[in-house]
């Protein structure tokens, strides 16, 4: 399994050459202006929920790829009207591939698009391909349900936001990789704007004081699970 980073929420996972894009917010993104969306692959788009920092490249992509969008219901109805492939799944739920398989969790946000259109229900996903298993938090509060997830999958990384403001900060993260058992976090969802900029150092400080390791990618950087 392989994470690349685009920024924001943004990631692109490689298992065994399939892609899958999750949160494509790349043109909006004044710090990920040297990544050529035309250039990303996309065989599946799951998307977290509706904000606009989510979903804003979305069609563009979906157009070119052919690529399926996997969401909640409201989100993948509002594309298939716009003649988009996509897979509606809802909390709980896990979508099914050869290759991977992607659960539907639960996450404590709100979703809604641009247009006022209502977004759904927001949530995380996990992604299983094999002996890895990568959790992706979406926006997302610290919450009890993601005691959940460690009682049927055990998680090789976690993708958690960090920036506070309009998610979980540091802190709470800190306890949600306790509440998933996984000490492995990749940070999401700070610096992209001034309400979520964070001091990165500190940030891993205050990880690695609890035997954690938070991983910060730069944009357009890619690791192996
Ligand atoms: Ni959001
Ligand atoms: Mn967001």
């Amino acid at each position: 399994m392989k994470v690349t980073f685009y920024g924001h929420a943004c990631f692109g996972i490689e298992i065994n050459g399939i892609h899958i894009l999750v949160d494509p917010f790349i043109t909006g993104n004044p710090k990920a202006s040297h990544i050529d969306i035309s250039t990303i692959k996309a065989d599946y788009i799951l998307l977290t929920h509706a904000h606009q920092d989510h979903v804003l490249d979305v069609e563009e992509i979906a157009k070119r790829t052919a690529a399926t969008i996997v969401s909640n219901y409201e989100i993948v109805m509002y594309y298939v009207a716009k003649d988009l492939k996509g897979h509606p799944v809802n909390h709980g739920g896990t979508y099914k591939t050869e290759e991977f398989s992607a659960k539907y969790v639960n996450a404590i946000h709100t979703s809604s698009f641009a247009d006022e259109t209502y977004g759904g229900q927001p949530g995380g996903f996990v992604i299983t391909s094999g002996e890895k298993a990568l959790y992706i938090a979406g926006d997302t509060a610290v919450t009890m349900d993601m005691k959940l997830i460690p009682m049927t999958t055990k998680l090789t990384a976690s993708i958690f936001p960090i920036g506070d403001n309009f998610t979980m900060g540091v802190e709470d993260a800190i306890i949600a990789s306790d509440l998933v058992s996984c000490d492995t976090v990749i940070g999401c969802h700070y610096d992209t704007f001034p309400p979520i900029e964070i001091n990165k150092e500190t940030a891993k400080e205050q990880f690695s004081n609890k035997d954690k390791d938070l991983i910060l990618l730069t944009i357009g950087e890619t690791i192996s699970l």
